[in-house]
């Protein structure tokens, strides 16, 4: 028992004691107690990787608190400066805290000077922030269709939505996968197009190409990220970043965060009131360390789902398809999007049927998205219709999301594959 005591990853709490919810979760977790947790699995549980990180997490709250000190100041800069070594960012690169991902976006494309009527292209398969930092500044979002496999946008339909007012490119690597930009970027260069990542999902994703190796946010102008809780690096409220390797960007992103003061209260442009809150630094700060582990762990996860589905012969062309992991990339699953075949009644997609029958079960799903944002309401000013992007329609009314997050235990993910055999089995 002792030997498994030590074995055990638990925070080291105040007086470095463990409650016994701690320690029974734990060995539930490793397995040397049955689950009694019953028979739910939730779509995604924090407070699983906040027990091992517990006790650091309430020591730099403290810090912050004890300082008395707590917009950007100390706590930011030293999280933006362990930002630029964990993504290796050249000398001159800098890392930019703000307020959330959607001002990421929106700052990336105001230090770029996007002005109205100027085209972004992007995917409309993404949150909705993707595109509405574009519309914000009155400049037009051109939707280029997806990559069925991959779930990104489609770069050969990107290099057919060019045009000369194409300003910006503007991929979103999803759920965890980089869009593999080196095919279209000298095409992009060549016309003097930037580079916006949305790399809101992607914190810690990376690729490679050729000899080197690539993070997401990185490849190219500038890098945006989203902090928010539910992100593989999330913190306790809202939070985002830029990255950049191009000093002007970087003071220009530095400004326009502090309402476009060079010197405070001298206001040389009008920006945004965005910066990272102290507080939130400090506990994205405790927590990247853990990143590259946590990241680990999803992918081994995803691995699992993998055999789980195969073993019982749920995959392929008619049937399941699961997430593809393209040659060279580190995928670092956010989410672990499957798609369900639509089945024979368009009222009644085969994957909302199977959503509604494990959330009667307790085994929690979600819909990550269902309805494309070239059809989205806000933006029919823009004319988009069904049928534009037809692949993203359709992944629109296949794709289900299922847990992914560290701390799932294997009981839980063979319970949802089980519970889709049940119901697929004979419908597939
Ligand atoms: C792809 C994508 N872009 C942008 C955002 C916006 O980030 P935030 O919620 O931090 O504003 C998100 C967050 O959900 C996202 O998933």
């Amino acid at each position: 028992m002792l030997g498994t005591a030590c074995a055990l990853r638990l925070p080291t709490g105040a007086g470095g004691f463990f409650s016994l919810s701690q320690i029974i979760k734990e060995l539930m977790r490793m397995g040397k107690l049955p689950d009694t947790t019953g028979g739910t699995v939730p779509i995604l549980d924090l407070g699983r990787a906040f027990e091992e990180i517990r006790g650091e997490v309430r020591a730099a709250v403290d810090r912050v608190f004890d300082a008395q000190a707590f917009i950007l100041g100390r706590e930011v800069r030293a999280f933006e400066e362990h930002v630029e070594a964990y993504l290796e960012l050249p000398g001159d690169g800098a890392a930019v805290g703000c307020a959330s991902g959607s001002d990421a976006l929106l700052l990336a494309l105001m230090a770029l000077d996007i002005k109205p009527g100027d085209e972004v292209i992007t995917t409309p398969y993404t949150f909705f922030a993707t595109a509405s930092a574009v519309t914000r500044l009155g400049a037009v979002p051109v939707f280029a269709d997806i990559d069925p496999d991959t779930y990104n946008v489609s770069l050969a339909d990107v290099e057919r939505k060019l045009t000369p007012r194409t300003k910006v490119f503007l991929p979103v690597h999803l759920f965890g996968q980089m869009t593999p930009l080196e095919a279209v970027t000298p095409l992009l260069r060549e016309r003097e197009i930037r580079i916006v990542e949305d790399a809101a999902q992607s914190f810690g994703a990376w690729r490679r190409v050729g000899d080197r190796l690539l993070r997401a946010g990185t490849a190219g102008d500038i890098g945006c990220y989203s902090f928010f809780p539910t992100k593989n690096l999330g913190g306790c409220g809202d939070g985002g970043m830029t990255v950049t390797s191009e000093p002007e960007l970087a003071a220009r992103l530095r400004k326009l965060r502090v309402h476009g003061a060079g010197t405070t209260y001298f206001h040389e442009e009008v920006g945004l009131n965005s910066r990272l809150d102290a507080l939130q630094a400090a506990i994205l700060d405790v927590k990247l360390p853990h990143l590259e582990a946590w990241n680990e762990e999803r992918r081994s996860l995803a691995a699992f789902y993998r055999l789980c589905f195969e073993s019982r012969g749920l995959t392929g062309p008619e049937k399941l398809r699961l997430p593809v992991e393209l040659e060279g990339n580190y995928h670092i699953y956010h989410q672990y999007v499957i798609r369900v075949p639509e089945g024979r009644d368009p009222a009644q997609p085969l994957r909302d049927r199977l959503m509604a029958w494990l959330e009667e079960r307790g085994l929690s799903t979600r819909v990550y998205y269902p309805l494309p944002l070239h059809l989205q309401p806000c933006f029919a000013f823009l004319g988009g219709r069904p049928g534009d992007c037809p692949e993203a329609e359709r992944l629109s009314r296949e794709a289900l999301a299922l847990p992914i997050f560290p701390g799932l235990r294997a009981s839980e993910q063979e319970r949802l594959v089980s519970a889709v055999a049940e119901f697929l089995g004979p419908r597939l």
